[in-house]
This record gives structure tokens, C-alpha cells and sequence, in this order.
């Protein structure tokens, strides 16, 4: 069994909550030093968790890998000076603020040979692992995101809800896109100047599948559904109450003279694969990449895809 790794967390906000949370139970890490400039949140939540903390990223010679879930725009920063030190990076998503950015972070991981994973937490979603295990041939998603406006979130619904879904229909159907169209709203007068809060998202790939994406903040309630055409079954698959449906077409007929209708649709409810917590097997996906039990190269291949079409979709900003 690999040795238990020193881990540093950056970012003590609303994630880096729940990462410091999942890395103090790990049996396979423990939470050596957490860092933000808040001292007084900073401060309190590592001596909660037997960690240190410091205002800044220290020298990271005793530390084994390190996790960022600091404000975004910090990403850039953060993920050279770590990947500069050798150090495994687990970095929430997005990457960086800017595609030439990621891009720039993800060339530096190859070219040093370092793992480098970003936290596209959905794939971990207990219901999408058990989709996945069902799949057969995808030729049509569909995915909604729906949520009521969060006033803590005031920037656009692209990064913040799109990225999520764009990433499981990239990871369904296996390939990135060949072509991206979007169609962007803007309505909240709370929102930041610029910020969409509406997202609407057509995918068309190579070998002829197709998605589509609708991510919205001015819903009324929360949506988080994904549903997977084949050519003979649909897998439902509700991401929030985390769980699949599968339904197979068998017949249809009129009963007698009038409209009613008859229907025979075969339904299978499969058993969810698992019960772990998404960032609990996230970190445990981490750990593997680090240990190399999973390939850091593969894994790496994964992330570029959703940025770039996310890029895509908020490059309508401008002219919008
Ligand atoms: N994977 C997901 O589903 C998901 C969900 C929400 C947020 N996120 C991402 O997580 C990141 C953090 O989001 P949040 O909601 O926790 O934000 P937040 O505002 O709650 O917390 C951000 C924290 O980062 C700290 N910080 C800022 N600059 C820093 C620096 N240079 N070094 C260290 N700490 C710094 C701030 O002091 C703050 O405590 C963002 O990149 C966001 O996009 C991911």
C-alpha cells in the first residue's frame, strides 16, 4: 500500500470546505498545510482539521501533491508554481480564467511528467458511474442544469453549470466535438455586465452524435437531468436525486376508434453502482493517478475538451 501523502489545499471558501473535509478522512492522505489569505477563516479551519496554515503557498518540499480550490483567477498562478515543484495538482475547474492559460498549465504538466486532474465533479456522480456501466452506443444526449439565481455566484452559467454537462457528453460519446453552437441570455440585473445567465449548447461529433446542453440560473427549481439516446434505449439519468432509469420501446396501438393511446415501453431500474460521495472518489481517482494505478496521461486528455468548447460558447459575450 502506498505511504499516506502530505497533502496542501488552497482555498478555504466554499470547496475547499468540502476538499479539506474529504482529505482529513482519507486513509490514503492526510491535510499537512491549508492555505488562504483569510487568516481568520484559514486559521480556524486547518487548527480544526490538525492542519497548518499559511497565507500563501509555502516551499512544497515535504508536501506529496497538492489540491487548488482557490478563486479562479488565482488558478494560474498557483498551478505553475506547483507543477514548477513536480507536485501532483488536483485543481477545481476551470483550470485557469483564460483557455491560453489552461492550455499553457496542461503543456507544462505533460512536458514535466506530472499528474495534473481538475475537479469535473460530475463524472464521480454516483448516478453517471452507473450510467456509464449500462452504455452501449450514445448517438443523442440531452442534458439540463437548471437552478434558481444563487446571489453568491454572480458570473456567467458557462463555467459555472455548462462545463459540468459538456464534459459528461464529451466522456459519453468519447470524442471532443467537431463543431459548437450556443445561443447565450442575459437577464438577471444582479448578474456581473457580460455574464450569461442562460446557455444553450448544440454539440455535433465526428462520428454523427449529437448533444444538447441548456444550463440556466433563472430557473424555479433545480434541474439536473441527463438523458442518453441509443438506438433501441434511453438511459434517464436524474443527477440530483442520483438515480437511472432505462427504457426500451416494445409497441403502440389506439385503443378503439377514438385518441386514446396504448403503449408498451419495457423500464429497467438498475441498482446505483455506488454510494461514495463524488469528491471522496474524486480524490480517490487522485490518488490512483499519483500512485499510477490510472494513467496520468489519460487522465490529463480528459480536461482540455470542455474548456475549449466552454471558451467557445462565452466568446458570444462580446458580440452579445
Ligand atoms: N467542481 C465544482 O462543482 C465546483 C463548484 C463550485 C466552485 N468550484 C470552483 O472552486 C473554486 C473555488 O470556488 P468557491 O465557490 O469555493 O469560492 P469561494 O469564494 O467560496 O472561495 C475561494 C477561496 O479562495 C481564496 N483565495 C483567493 N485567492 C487565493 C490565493 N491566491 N491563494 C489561496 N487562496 C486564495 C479566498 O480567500 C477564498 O477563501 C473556483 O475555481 C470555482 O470555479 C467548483
Amino acid at each position: 500500500m502506498a505511504a499516506v501523502k502530505r497533502i496542501a489545499l488552497v482555498g478555504a471558501g466554499n470547496m475547499g470546505a468540502n476538499h479539506a473535509r474529504v482529505i482529513s478522512q482519507s486513509d490514503q492522505a492526510t491535510l499537512a498545510v491549508l492555505v488562504d489569505p483569510r487568516e481568520s477563516v484559514g486559521r480556524d479551519m486547518a487548527e480544526r482539521l490538525g492542519a497548518a496554515w499559511a497565507p500563501e503557498l509555502p516551499d512544497l518540499h515535504d508536501i506529496d501533491a497538492v489540491v487548488v480550490a482557490a478563486a479562479t483567477e488565482a488558478h494560474y498562478g498557483l498551478a505553475l508554481e506547483v507543477l514548477n515543484q513536480d507536485k501532483p495538482l488536483l485543481i477545481e475547474k476551470p483550470v485557469a480564467d483564460d483557455l491560453l492559460h489552461t492550455r499553457e498549465i496542461l503543456e507544462l504538466a505533460d512536458t514535466r511528467d506530472v499528474p495534473i486532474m481538475c475537479g469535473l465533479l460530475e463524472r464521480y456522480n454516483p448516478a453517471v458511474l452507473t450510467a456509464r456501466a449500462a452504455l452501449g452506443d450514445p448517438l443523442h444526449v440531452t442534458a439540463t442544469r437548471h437552478s434558481p439565481y444563487a446571489p453568491r455566484i454572480r458570473t456567467g452559467v458557462a463555467w459555472d453549470l455548462l462545463v459540468h454537462d459538456v464534459d459528461l457528453a464529451i466522456n459519453l460519446i468519447g470524442s471532443a466535438p467537431a463543431s459548437v453552437d450556443s445561443r447565450l441570455g442575459f437577464f438577471h440585473p444582479n448578474s456581473v455586465p457580460g455574464a450569461e445567465d442562460v446557455a444553450e449548447t448544440l454539440l455535433g461529433f465526428e462520428d454523427g452524435a449529437v448533444a444538447r446542453i441548456s444550463a440556466s440560473r433563472v430557473g424555479q427549481h433545480k434541474i439536473r437531468s441527463l438523458s442518453i439516446y441509443e438506438l433501441d434505449r434511453l438511459i434517464e439519468v436524474d443527477l440530483l436525486r442520483r438515480d437511472v432509469t432505462i427504457y426500451r420501446h416494445v409497441s403502440e396501438d389506439s385503443i378503439g376508434d377514438g385518441p386514446s393511446y396504448r403503449q408498451q415501453t419495457i423500464i429497467e431500474i438498475p441498482e446505483v453502482v455506488t454510494s461514495v460521495e463524488p469528491l471522496t472518489a474524486q480524490f480517490a481517482r487522485f490518488n490512483d493517478v499519483i500512485d499510477g494505478r490510472a494513467s496520468a496521461a489519460a487522465e490529463r486528455a480528459t480536461i482540455l475538451p470542455s474548456h475549449e468548447v466552454v471558451d467557445h460558447v462565452i466568446s458570444q459575450r462580446v458580440t452579445a
